[in-house]
């Protein structure tokens, strides 16, 4: 089919996710074609160097062979096999066995999903299903942290703090609360390390005491926030939220869709801090975007309180059709050896030489704030730096970022409330960081350079 027809197509029929549906339709989707390594091709052929992993998923890159033949030999093998009724398949009893070794502390019992979304909604049931085994099913509320993102299913989107996903939505429901979040940069008053540590410990502790320190059931948190603009804790934090949920006695609950699997250095986030969450949930590099997986891992504690308090033969309701799917699991296997034949090593060190790279771009004219974990990383823009001026909604810097980008062959999120986001896939070489970053500077040059940016522009 020609490229235009699929346009077309595009416009008439396909809805995309968070997406100005008016926009989608008036401009049509970029289609793309191909990939390798860190490379893309679109459907013109021409080239592109993925600076944000597809969506912050393909960590291993695109192309890997053994990726493929895995899933393959699954799919011609036995291509599906359900979880429900005892029934299950050797890839995803092998994944599971894998993950919980490698898991913090005691998680070692581990629900699979499709994605992140559904991961989440899985941890708010289990979460339901744990206070009601307990006796204290009065504890039902959850805090999460303001510009937070855990999916877009009915009860993620509310507990997601990003004004899209509520708009029209009637959400946040009633049970689900919202703190601020370690956002040094913004953060009023004295920005220390210790004094973000101790707003966000004051500020749990606080929603705690007024939603009744019985009533709250678990905190959630990304260990760096994604989807809100790449926001890095300061060090110490994520053990500082971990122990003041200890203390309160609500569950923590760690979501390292973006973070697990290598995007901030080691296999999960928490393991930097030390931290062991009650429950963790994972996706996107689980199988890398080969295919969907998500999963939700409990505590043997979490685990054990609902399967005593179940009576024998009745079933904890939760499942769906594709739960521990054998393909992905069969892929999740494969993307697993390659985290751990050379792929994280060499994330690791990528890593460093793009916080190298990206320090320097602190000078540029646009630049407010630069935040890097591993190999994922946000660069704030602000037309005026020592008053933190965020550019002005008419100058439309996100979407001439995105569109600049384009032209000059790299991809990077542009979010709305201009912040640029990277997460390269962990197997780029340092020569493409250099390129990665050549081209990112190009592209704020540019941006620059325009006459009303220029004009809006304080030194
Ligand atoms: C932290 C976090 N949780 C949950 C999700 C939802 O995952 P999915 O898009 O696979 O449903 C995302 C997606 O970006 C995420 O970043």
């Amino acid at each position: 089919m020609t490229p235009e027809k699929l346009i077309s197509i595009d416009r008439d029929h396909l809805i995309h996710p968070v997406s100005s549906w008016r926009d989608q339709e008036q401009f049509g989707p970029r289609i793309l074609h191909s990939g390798h390594g860190t490379w893309l091709k679109d459907i013109h052929g021409k080239e592109l160097l993925d600076g944000f992993s597809g969506l912050w998923c393909v960590n291993v890159g695109y192309g890997c062979k053994s990726v493929v033949e895995a899933a393959t030999e699954q799919m011609a093998r036995l291509p599906y096999a359900t979880g429900y009724f005892g029934y299950a398949s050797e890839p995803a009893i092998t994944l599971a066995g894998r993950l919980a070794a490698r898991a913090p502390g005691n998680l070692n019992r581990i629900f699979f999903s499709q994605g992140g979304s559904d991961a989440v909604d899985s941890a708010l049931r289990f979460i339901r299903f744990y206070q009601h085994a307990k006796g204290t099913p009065e504890r039902r509320h959850v805090i999460g942290l303001a510009r937070g993102y855990h999916g877009s299913t009915y009860t993620g989107a509310g507990l997601t703090a990003l004004a899209a996903f509520h708009r029209d939505a009637d959400v946040p429901l009633s049970w689900q609360h919202h703190i601020p979040s370690p956002y040094a940069y913004r953060h009023p008053g004295d920005n220390n390390d210790a004094a973000v540590i101790a707003a966000s410990v004051a500020a749990l502790k606080a929603k705690v005491a007024e939603l009744g320190p019985d009533k709250v059931a678990a905190f959630f948190c990304e260990p760096v926030q994604g989807s809100g603009g790449v926001i890095v804790p300061p060090k110490g934090w994520l053990s500082a939220m971990r122990e003041a949920c200890r203390e309160l006695g609500i569950l923590f609950v760690a979501d390292e869709v973006i973070t697990g699997f290598g995007r901030t250095g080691p296999l999960f986030a928490c393991e930097r801090e030390n931290v062991v969450p009650d429950m963790m949930t994972v996706a996107k590099g689980l199988t890398s975007g080969y295919a969907p997986m998500g999963a939700v891992f409990l505590s043997e504690d979490i685990y054990t309180t609902i399967r005593d308090n179940t009576p024998p033969g009745v079933a904890v309701g939760h499942g769906m059709t594709y739960s521990a799917h054998p393909v992905s699991a069969a892929i999740g296997l494969a993307v697993l050896d390659l985290y751990e034949q050379g792929v994280l090593a060499n994330g690791v060190k990528a890593g460093a030489h793009l916080a190298s790279r990206l320090n320097t771009l602190a000078d540029h004219a646009l630049v407010g704030d630069v935040r890097i974990s591993g190999m994922l990383a946000g660069i704030e823009l602000v037309t005026d730096k020592k008053a933190k001026t965020k550019p002005d909604a008419s100058l439309k810097i996100a979407s001439k970022l995105a569109r600049i980008g384009y032209d000059k062959g790299v991809l990077f999120r542009a979010f709305g409330d201009d912040i640029i986001g990277l997460a390269p896939p962990l197997c780029c070489s340092v020569e493409e960081i250099d390129i990665l970053c050549d081209r990112l500077t190009a592209v704020l040059d540019t941006v620059a350079d325009d006459a009303n940016v220029r004009a809006a522009l304080r030194q």
